[in-house]
Parts: C-alpha cells; sequence; structure tokens
C-alpha cells in the first residue's frame, strides 16, 4: 500500500527489542545523540518499542538508564510501547536488537512493506549480530549493549545520511 502522506524527504527509524525498556531505548538514547551531533535531527524521526506488551507506559530499566548515562545519553523521557502493523506504514527502518524480536516483526509486517525490515548489527561489520538480552544478566551486560549500539548507530546514521544526500 502506498502511502502518499510520507515525506520522502525525511527518514523515520523504530528501534525494537523484546520489552523496550533495555536494548531499543538504549539504541533510541544513543542514536538520537548521534542524530543531533551530525546536525540531522530535522530529517531524522526516532522511536523504539518492544514486541512484547509486559512493560506499556514504562520509563526503561534504572540499570540502562545508569549505564546510558555514565556516556552522556538522557533516556529519562522514553516510555515503553509495543509494535504494531501500523507502524510499518510510517517507519522507513524497523531494526530488531535479536532474531526472536525480527521473527515477531515479521509476523505482524504487512505484505508490500518497502522498508528495511531487519536486524541491527546487521547494519555494521562487528562480529555479532544480535544485541544480548541483558535483562536477566549483570552490570556488564548494559555495557555490552551500549558498545553494540555505538557501532551500530554510526553505520545506520552514515547509510541514511547517504541516502538524504547529506
Ligand atoms: P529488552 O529487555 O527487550 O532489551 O527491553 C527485556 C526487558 C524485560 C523483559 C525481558 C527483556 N522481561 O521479561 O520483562
Amino acid at each position: 500500500m502506498v502511502n502518499y502522506l510520507k515525506n520522502i524527504d525525511k527518514k523515520a527509524v523504530l528501534f525494537v527489542c523484546l520489552g523496550n525498556i533495555c536494548r531499543s531505548p538504549t539504541a533510541h538514547g544513543v542514536f538520537r545523540a548521534l542524530v543531533e551531533r551530525r546536525g540531522l535531527a530535522h530529517l531524522i524521526e526516532i522511536d523504539s518499542a518492544g514486541t512484547a506488551a509486559y512493560h506499556i507506559g514504562n520509563p526503561p530499566d534504572h540499570r540502562s538508564a545508569a549505564a546510558a548515562l555514565r556516556r552522556g545519553y538522557d533516556l529519562s523521557d522514553l516510555r515503553a510501547r509495543q509494535a504494531i502493523a501500523a507502524d510499518f506504514g510510517h517507519y522507513d527502518y524497523i531494526i530488531a536488537m535479536d532474531k526472536e524480536n525480527l521473527a515477531e516483526l515479521k509476523s505482524i509486517c504487512p505484505a508490500g512493506f518497502q522498508g528495511y525490515l531487519g536486524l541491527f548489527l546487521d547494519l555494521a561489520e562487528l562480529s555479532v549480530l544480535e544485541v544480548p538480552d541483558p535483562y536477566y544478566g549483570g552490570p556488564s551486560g548494559f555495557d555490552q549493549v551500549l558498545d553494540l549500539v555505538e557501532a551500530a548507530s554510526e553505520a545506520l546514521l552514515n547509510r541514511i545520511a547517504k541516502e538524504l544526500n547529506q
């Protein structure tokens, strides 16, 4: 289905994990900061969502928020929501943190979606493909998420900037 209201001079990016309280809000905050630093905030819309409904309306997990803040990323304005089929009519990039999230997204993706639906780390040349879920692990997991997200955010922004001729 063609969305005639879509603004083709802008790109919209949705980061998706399971709960939308650890990995995808981290990606949201990191990518937002990078986009602002590059002066492209007026051209790139960013949001994040979870495939599950467990945490709808909740702020990011305090461990993710603290780890992000230590690197200068403020996640305090973010609130969890669930990814829905209508997101495919709005976002150009729907980016999954792991293969399970991607499979869930594929199951609600309408036929004819023309954007990018794939793994975040597939966009970067890293030795891993998935951002591991830090929820049940120790503190180092949250820093590992940040390391992977920072690297992949650079790759994503380079790709989008090229598409926008920036
Ligand atoms: P996220 O992490 O998908 O990175 O937000 C999780 C958050 C919550 C749960 C699992 C993973 N949970 O089971 O509640």
